[in-house]
Order: structure tokens, then C-alpha cells, then sequence
């Protein structure tokens, strides 16, 4: 993909977790002609401002990786926020960009569009046959929306103004820059906090709620930038004969799932912390498996590399690093 290297490219959420990892993936590649703007630089929400960033810069090429994202607890305590800001920046984003004659997007989704009972592992053809997890719900909306906007830009515009936007579907991720905030992050940033404060202060016990048996599937952050940037370079007609008009998004994840207890033990082992693991069977479990199927992407050539174990202890090195007060 020589030719595309000069190309204007803008990543929406360069900072984030998985933007910052787009970023250098790029970089790798030679891709020379990289565009970003700071949240604080420009609100995504403010559509003004994004119609105005988009026309002085004309980009070629979008990463839209900037989202409203959070774990259970926040999903379930903001709900408004999560519907609101997502439909928001994706709507400002996507339409932005077709105004301004960008050729190529990237939109990325998550795994909760699919319906909460769908057959495991969940492949790109359960979306829209169920009712979805209720907590994450409006947050779903919001990717499935986005998803359908490409969709209908693609139908509406593709062939008159040569466009082609894309969807990928990342399974949970994790890695680098990832969010330890206590109540807003993910699992694998909220058990290393906390078996990294228990080794600290030397406490006996974790406790983790639910039994622990739930089984869900985690993929690295840089595993997942390659998959973005694989996509993206993959030439129209092989996207679109591996895809439909109206299905075309692609599932994006490691291939197998684990046990949360599993991956307790993995996260204790990374710390150092040597104390008891206990679960707290009183509390939710959640779906008893959560695991998607991404053979469509395996078959177009794209593998993940970066095994759990040797991800967790990466991520921890990164945790230590930005963590005052070691
Ligand atoms: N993390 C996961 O496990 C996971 C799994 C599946 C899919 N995804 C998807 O992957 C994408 C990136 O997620 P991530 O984990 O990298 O999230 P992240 O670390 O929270 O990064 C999101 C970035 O978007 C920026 N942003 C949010 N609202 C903005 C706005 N109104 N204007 C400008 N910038 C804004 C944030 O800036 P501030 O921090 O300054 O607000 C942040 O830099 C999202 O679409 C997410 O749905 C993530």
C-alpha cells in the first residue's frame, strides 16, 4: 500500500487506549501524513467545530476511535451520557467526513451490539436477532447506529462519490494506556489495580464478585491496531466479497475465551500478589460465556500474536510506569 502512505490520515481519540495504538501502528507502517486534535482541542460533540475542523483539513482517511467507553458499573450509573455522547461524535464524525470528501473511515464498534443470548461464539450475522444486555444497552445502540451509518453512507454515496467506510467489532481489549480509574474501568485494568494495591499494602485477601466461572475473551490493544490498520488496507473488493451492503462489519478478537478465575490467578501471578482469591458468589455473574467469532477476519489474513499472559504482564510494566508512588 505504497501509494497510501502520503495520505492525510486523522485519528479521532489518538490519546485513548486503543487510538494511541493506531497511532504507532501507523507509524510502523510509514504512513507519514498523521493527523490529530487533543479532546481539548476539539470537542467531538460540537458539531460546528468538527464541520470546521474537517473542512480546513480534508483528511483522506478516518480512525474514528474516540467514544465514551466504561465498564458495567459506569455504563449502568451514565446511561445518558453513553448514548448521548457516542451518537454524538460518531454522527459528527462520519457526516463531517463525507462532507469533506474523505474517502475511507474506519468506525469501531464493540461485542455488546450483539443480542445478550446469542449463540456463542457470536459471529457478524447475530446482530439486530435479540434483545441486548440491558446494562449496556444504550451504549450498543450507539455502535450499532454507527455501524448502520456507514452502511447507508456507503449505499447512498459509494458510487457516486467513491466512498468506503468500514466497521470493526473489537472483543474486550486491553493493554497499554488502558483506564484503572476504581469504578470506571474494564477487568483486566480493575484487577490489576487491585491486586496491585493488595500486594502493596500487604492484605490477605481479594475478593471478586461473582463464582469466577464466567468465561469471556481478551485481546490486546496492538493486536487490535494491526486488525484496524489490516482493514483498512484490505482492497475493496476483497472487504466487499467478504462482506454484505447491509452486514458489513467485522468481528475482531482473540479466538478463545478463559475463566475469570483463570484470569484472576493470571493478574495475581503478574503483581506478585501471593494472598487468597476469594469469589463472592452472592454477586452477579453476568453471561455465563461471551466469546466472538472473527474467523471472517482469520480467513482474510489477520491473527492475533500477543497471548494473554504475556499481555498482562506488558499492561502491569505500563500500570507501574504511570502509577505515582511505587
Ligand atoms: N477498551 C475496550 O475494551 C474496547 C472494546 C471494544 C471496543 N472498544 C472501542 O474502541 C474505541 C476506543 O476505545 P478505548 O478503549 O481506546 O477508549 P479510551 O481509552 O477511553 O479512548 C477514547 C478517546 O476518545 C476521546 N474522546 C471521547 N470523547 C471525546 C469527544 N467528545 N471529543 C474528543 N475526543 C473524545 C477520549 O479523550 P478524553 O479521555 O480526553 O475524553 C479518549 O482519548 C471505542 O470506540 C470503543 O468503543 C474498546
Amino acid at each position: 500500500m505504497l501509494a497510501n502512505q502520503n495520505q492525510k490520515i486523522y485519528i479521532a481519540g489518538h490519546r485513548g487506549m486503543v487510538g494511541s495504538a493506531i497511532k504507532v501502528e501507523l507509524q510502523r507502517k510509514g504512513y507519514t501524513n498523521l493527523l490529530y486534535r487533543t479532546h481539548e482541542e476539539l470537542d467531538l460533540i460540537n458539531q460546528a467545530a468538527v464541520k470546521q475542523f474537517f473542512e480546513t483539513e480534508k483528511p483522506n482517511q478516518v480512525y474514528l476511535a474516540a467514544a465514551k467507553v466504561g465498564g458495567i458499573y459506569a455504563n449502568n450509573s451514565y446511561p445518558a451520557d453513553f448514548i448521548y455522547n457516542n451518537l454524538m461524535v460518531q454522527n459528527n464524525v462520519i457526516h463531517q467526513a463525507f462532507m469533506s470528501g474523505v474517502e475511507k473511515l474506519l468506525f469501531l464498534g464493540s461485542s455488546c451490539i450483539y443480542p445478550k443470548l446469542a449463540e456463542q461464539p457470536m459471529a457478524e450475522d447475530a446482530l439486530l436477532t435479540g434483545k441486548l444486555e440491558p446494562t449496556n444497552e444504550p451504549y450498543a445502540i450507539a455502535k450499532i447506529a454507527g455501524i448502520k451509518m456507514c452502511e447507508s453512507y456507503n449505499r447512498q454515496y459509494g458510487q457516486s462519490h467513491g466512498i468506503d467506510y468500514r466497521s470493526v467489532m473489537p472483543t474486550n481489549l486491553y493493554g497499554p494506556g488502558d483506564n484503572y480509574h476504581h469504578e470506571n474501568s474494564h477487568v483486566i485494568p480493575a484487577l490489576l489495580r487491585r491486586f496491585h494495591e493488595a500486594k502493596m499494602s500487604k492484605a490477605k485477601k481479594v475478593v471478586i464478585w461473582g463464582t469466577g466461572t464466567p468465561r469471556r475473551e481478551f485481546l490486546y490493544v496492538d493486536d487490535m491496531a494491526r486488525a484496524a490498520v489490516f482493514v483498512m488496507e484490505l482492497e475493496k473488493k476483497v472487504y466487499d466479497h467478504h462482506t454484505r451492503a447491509n452486514q458489513s462489519h467485522l468481528n475482531v478478537g482473540f479466538g478463545s475465551d478463559c475463566m475469570i478465575s483463570e484470569l484472576a490467578n493470571l493478574v495475581a501471578k503478574v503483581t506478585g500478589y501471593q494472598g487468597e482469591i476469594q469469589f463472592d458468589a452472592s454477586k452477579p455473574d453476568g453471561a455465563p460465556k461471551k466469546l466472538m467469532n472473527s474467523k471472517l477476519l482469520n480467513n482474510l489474513g489477520w491473527m492475533p500474536e500477543v497471548d494473554l499472559a504475556s499481555g498482562i504482564d506488558r499492561t502491569y510494566h505500563d500500570f507501574i510506569k504511570h502509577t505515582p508512588n511505587q
